[in-house]
């Protein structure tokens, strides 16, 4: 790129950069399939932002670099919805399905199609686009009048700011919370002790209720577009072509939709969703059937409330009961003691569940949730398990209730609840749990990497005085690592050469592993891009970090008093005095998106493919392949199309090629000794093992 002297050559390029940016947009977020690695997409955004400080006039509302989150607003302003935001009747067996088939053809004769579409658990919105810009975006409100929040709808990296064609319409569709980016803002509200938002629907809601657009910005949201509203354009005649003219403007569409010809190809539709939905990415709560023809939706007109050729089959919210055999407390790194319920294992939604969160003391005492209680278990919004309550009527007397003890779990340490928090914490800085969990996020794969360190080592290092924290794994010695029970030569020069090629990390890494509460890796890489080096993160005012894109004020509070605590500049010092790299290295390979979730047993039991890299090849049989990418991505996973250092496991179906080659020479070489190939029966045996269901 040749230097931009003049306004006229920076408003070419601003041109040229937004063009470059939506196309590889759309590639990641709505088609899933991005072409340039995060570090390139993340240097053109850099590019653009640039310019468009050094020339604020050439800024624009349909710029990519808006998708941050502007200014807040004081309030939101009110928005007619010309054509009403209808909402739906629902059904709740198949029973309410046929009649109301039978009320469809006695209107309109029997020759009609059906198109099933998944019911994605959110919020209905509306965007509007003027000559193929999006101008407004609403929430349905009353269905007569909604609530402008364009502001927040633009952070939405799957909505297009532009379309591929200069139209004029509104499009309607369901903003949602995808499962992973729940979980994440879940454990990151447990970790500041706020209560966890009970499922994702409330959770995007939520987001999208916020003045300040920087905080929808934080929040992972998406969209499904699913119909029109008002348009002036012709547009194609039946709901079906709809969904691919939209996708075909750059709208996400939910791909999995179906056109059928009669009811009972319908209804054997929806019951073979009824697990298989559990494995999806994002939340549904049932599936809408529209008349495909919309010549003969006009026909049949709509009620006050709902259209009369379009119905909603609600799923039945899956609950079990099972006895709670125990209440275990864990240790967080920040030394917030967690209670977790451990119960006789239970299948539901899809998974085999025996542990929930209950979150805090009060949310136990309020529930009055004993041990040995038969207890009612379900997954909020379909993930995440937790006790809905104990049945009384079935207490036999032996029941016990619960009490926090007085000291720590771990160390026998006071315990400590802080005002207004909901946690007690472990006052105690060297309590050996919270310092087990510091090294274990310290030598993980996301953080600094540390190969074969795994949990059974750094509870012996701990036990034996090894190590206290983090900066004394890099003064271990051969010896002292022979001295571990089971250690031989070879593991111990293993984890020595780990432990000295960590040292060369980028800084991104190392501020991950650190371990500063809030910070997780995205925030981590964009401090480092943004800092450069650890010791100007570190002399940053809360107001540098703030005007940050993705950190808030919270984040930049929790920075700010990270560094500004005499603990944490002297391990910052002893780190840097055993040679530990604080600078960022931009040919770092790119950071996995999977932001890690946490050591959280619960969490782990939902998400346990977190961190794991997938590569299906060959050609499965059994299994459908779209599906199991979206069944590892629902698990936490991440499915990439080529195999490389980052790949934990490949798939490998029958008559498979390169990648197989491939992975057998890189484990054969040493490169990569953790790649695991697995052919179409280990891998189904593996998934029936962790209870995943299909
Ligand atoms: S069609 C006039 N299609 O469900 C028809 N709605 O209970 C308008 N929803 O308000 C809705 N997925 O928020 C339609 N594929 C889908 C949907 C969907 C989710 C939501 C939407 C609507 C509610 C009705």
């Amino acid at each position: 790129m040749t230097a931009i002297s003049s306004k006229q050559q920076a408003a070419n390029r601003i041109a040229v950069l937004k063009a470059i940016i939506s196309y590889h947009n759309r590639n990641y977020y709505v088609l899933d399939n991005p072409e340039i690695p995060d570090g390139d997409f993340d240097a053109l955004m850099r590019e653009l932002v640039a310019l468009e400080s050094t020339f604020p006039d050439l800024r624009t509302e349909d710029s990519p670099s808006q998708r941050v989150g502007g200014e807040a607003l004081a309030g939101f302003v009110k928005v007619k919805h010309r054509v009403p935001m209808l909402s739906l009747a629902n059904a709740y067996n198949f029973q309410e399905m046929l009649d109301f088939d039978r009320r469809v053809r006695a209107g309109v004769g029997d020759a009609v199609n059906y198109v099933c579409e998944l019911k994605i658990d959110g919020l209905a919105v509306s965007l509007t686009y003027e000559q193929g810009r999006l101008v407004r975006g609403a929430t349905r409100g009353d269905g007569e009048v909604g609530e402008d929040i364009t502001a927040n709808l633009r952070t939405i990296r799957n909505i297009p700011l532009v379309l591929s064609e200069p139209l004029t319409l509104e499009v309607r569709g369901e903003a949602y919370m995808p499962n992973h980016a729940f979980v994440r803002l879940n454990s990151q509200r447990e970790e500041l002790g706020e209560s966890p938002f009970a499922n994702p629907r409330n959770a995007a809601a939520g987001s999208l209720r916020q003045l300040d657009p920087k905080v929808a910005a934080r929040r992972g949201l998406a969209v499904f577009i699913y119909a029109l509203g008002e348009t002036a354009v012709s547009t194609p005649s039946r709901q079906s072509e709809v969904l691919q003219w939209l996708a075909g403007l750059g709208f996400p569409v939910n791909p999995e939709t179906k056109v059928y010809s009669n009811i009972e190809q319908v209804l054997n539709h929806i019951e073979s969703w009824t697990q298989r939905r559990h494995h999806l990415p994002y939340a549904t709560d049932g599936m809408v059937m529209k008349v495909d023809d919309l010549q003969l939706q006009r026909q049949l007109g709509v009620t006050v409330k709902s259209p009369r050729w379009a119905i909603a089959y609600k799923y039945a919210a899956e609950q079990t009961e099972t006895i709670l055999t125990g209440i275990e407390l864990t240790v967080g790194r920040t030394g917030a003691v967690t209670p977790t319920a451990v119960f006789n294992p239970v299948q539901l939604a899809g998974t085999t569940v025996s542990r929930a969160s209950l979150h805090n003391e009060d949310y136990i005492h309020e529930k009055d949730i004993r041990v040995g209680d038969t207890i009612v278990v379900q997954k909020a919004g379909e993930i995440i398990p937790e006790v809905v309550r104990s049945i009384v009527e079935l207490r036999t007397g032996d029941e016990v209730p619960f009490r926090m003890p007085d000291g720590c779990p771990e160390c026998g340490e006071r315990l400590y609840r802080e005002p207004e928090a909901a946690a007690w914490r472990c006052v105690n800085p060297t309590c050996p749990a919270q310092i087990q969990e510091r090294l274990a996020h310290f030598v993980s794969r996301a953080a600094m990497n540390i190969d074969g360190l795994g949990e059974r080592w750094i509870h012996q290092l701990l036990r034996a005085e090894l190590v206290r924290d983090v900066a004394d794994l890099f003064h271990l010695s051969r010896e002292q690592l022979l001295s571990l029970d089971r250690m031989g030569e070879k593991l111990a020069t293993n984890l020595l050469t780990g432990i000295d090629r960590c040292k060369g990390n980028s800084l991104e890494r190392l501020l991950f592993g650190l371990g500063i509460p809030l910070v997780g890796e995205k925030a981590a890489k964009t401090l480092a891009i943004q800092f450069q080096s650890l010791d100007s993160l570190m002399a940053a005012e809360q107001t540098d970090l703030t005007a940050i894109r993705d950190v808030g004020p919270r984040m930049a509070e929790s920075i700010h008093e990270y560094f500004h605590s005499p603990g944490a500049q002297q391990l910052i010092q002893r780190l840097r005095d055993a040679g530990v790299n604080m600078h960022y290295l931009s040919s770092e390979p790119s950071f996995r998106r999977t932001e890690a979730v946490g050591r959280n047993p619960v969490v782990a039991e939902m998400l346990p493919f977190t961190g794991m890299t997938f590569v299906l090849t060959g050609s499965l049989v059994a299994m459908d392949r779209r599906e199991v990418a979206a069944m590892i991505e629902s698990f936490g996973g991440k499915v990439t199309d080529s195999v490389s250092k980052q790949t934990d496991i490949l798939v490998a179906g029958e008559k498979a090629g390169s990648k197989l080659t491939r992975a057998q020479s890189l484990i054969a070489s040493g490169q990569q000794p953790h790649l695991k190939i697995l052919n179409e029966a280990d891998f189904q045996a593996w998934l029936e093992e962790l209870g995943v269901q299909r």
